[in-house]
């Protein structure tokens, strides 16, 4: 069976492994489900894992299989699963349970083990490949009318979470009604936060770099969201303009803008990092303003990665209410589909040099 693999600490060492197909048996007390892939998509953190500047491989192997963004169809499941049968679309967590009370409760996205298990990204094979097999626990139904945003079900999960994080978080201020949001960043992530948050009536401003970029303007004025080119109007200014945002959630991938966006941040106000930098970026940040900006405003920096399947659960729900809110917007997302794991080479060449690829995903097979 063919696999889409790296060998991680080697740059651009893609490549096509074989791997012995996967049985149910393989998971214990008749809970595995095994999954025939259809679609997978790639993103920043599989171009950095073939940078060599992230992600390990499983022990005892040379190589990781790449994928965690998965779209599939349930072939078989052990006699103790209930909730999907053959023949149901699906999607698959990505972080396996370690050994903290967070594991042990079913929130390892959050787990405070220092090293944590993703398949595709850290020490467990992804989903880059013809087959696999997982426990029930980590497989997600995919409802038959998402089939064609399917293989958005992990980023949606992840938009999902980190828009939960800040509301559970500003429980703290026991009344926080958010008007106005800043999204840094037009990928993937931004725009289906963008969507979210329109979802829950806030005014939505996504900032991305490029001016005039197209369908990525589109698709966030379909939203009703306002795209602002940072080319014309910078972070600070447009918060001089329109007014400090309440929420900003930071999906740029560019820690500088991280740190920025600390700077324009309104009183009481929640800020969501996303972006995941494995690089070695240096900042010289306004450390006293920050500071006391903060203490005297009470603001707040969230964490977020990963999530759960609760979390898939709800960012399905949300694009589910996007399809009736902005019918067909979420599809153009899907830019760029790649034909079959043996096309490898031309996944990495989309994803790192092709600024017009929104979104890359492999076609691996056909339903
Ligand atoms: C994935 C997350 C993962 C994170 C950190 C992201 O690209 O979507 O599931 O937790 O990388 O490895
Ligand atoms: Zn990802």
């Amino acid at each position: 069976m063919k696999a889409l693999a790296v060998r991680p600490g080697v740059a651009h060492s893609a490549h096509v492994a074989e791997l012995a197909p996967p049985q149910l048996e393989d998971i214990p007390d008749d809970r595995g489900v095994l999954v025939r892939t259809l679609k997978v998509g790639v993103d920043a953190t599989d171009a950095e894992i073939n940078e060599a500047l992230y992600g390990n491989a499983p022990p005892g192997s040379d190589f990781l299989v790449l994928g965690h963004e998965v779209f599939g169809v349930v072939e078989a499941v052990g006699s103790a699963v209930t909730h999907v049968q053959p023949g149901d679309l699906c999607t698959c967590t990505v972080r396996r349970p370690g050994s903290t009370v967070y594991d042990q409760i079913g929130r390892n996205d959050i787990t405070s083990d220092e090293v944590y298990f993703e398949r595709g990204i850290n020490l467990l094979h992804g989903f880059l490949t013809e087959r696999f097999v997982d426990d029930a626990e980590f497989i997600v139904k995919v409802p038959v009318g998402l089939a064609h945003l399917g293989v958005l079900s992990e980023p949606a999960s992840v938009c999902a979470k980190g828009i939960e994080q800040a509301y559970l978080a500003q429980s703290r201020l026991q009344v926080w009604e958010p008007k106005r949001a800043f999204v840094t960043g037009a990928g993937q992530i931004g725009l289906l936060t963008a969507m979210m948050l329109r979802l829950r009536g806030l005014d939505v401003y996504v900032l991305a770099r490029t001016k005039n970029p197209g369908l990525k303007q589109e698709i966030a004025e379909a939203y009703g969201a306002q795209y602002v080119s940072t080319e014309e109007t910078s972070l600070e200014q447009l918060a001089a303009e329109v007014g400090r945002p309440d929420l900003i959630v930071e999906a740029t991938g560019n820690s500088g803008i991280a740190f920025r966006c600390m700077e324009i941040l309104s009183l009481n106000g929640a800020l969501v990092w996303t972006s995941v930098t494995g690089g070695n970026r240096r900042v010289e940040v306004p450390a006293d303003k920050i500071n006391v900006e903060w203490v005297l405003g009470n603001k707040l920096l969230v964490g977020t990665v990963n999530g759960n399947r609760y979390h898939f659960e709800k960012g399905l729900a949300a694009l589910a209410l996007a399809e009736v809110m902005y019918p067909g917007v979420t599809e153009r997302i899907l830019t760029t589909p790649v034909h079959g794991i043996e096309n490898y080479a031309e996944v990495m060449r989309l994803l790192t040099e092709d600024k017009t690829a929104l979104k890359v995903y492999v076609e691996v097979a056909d339903l």
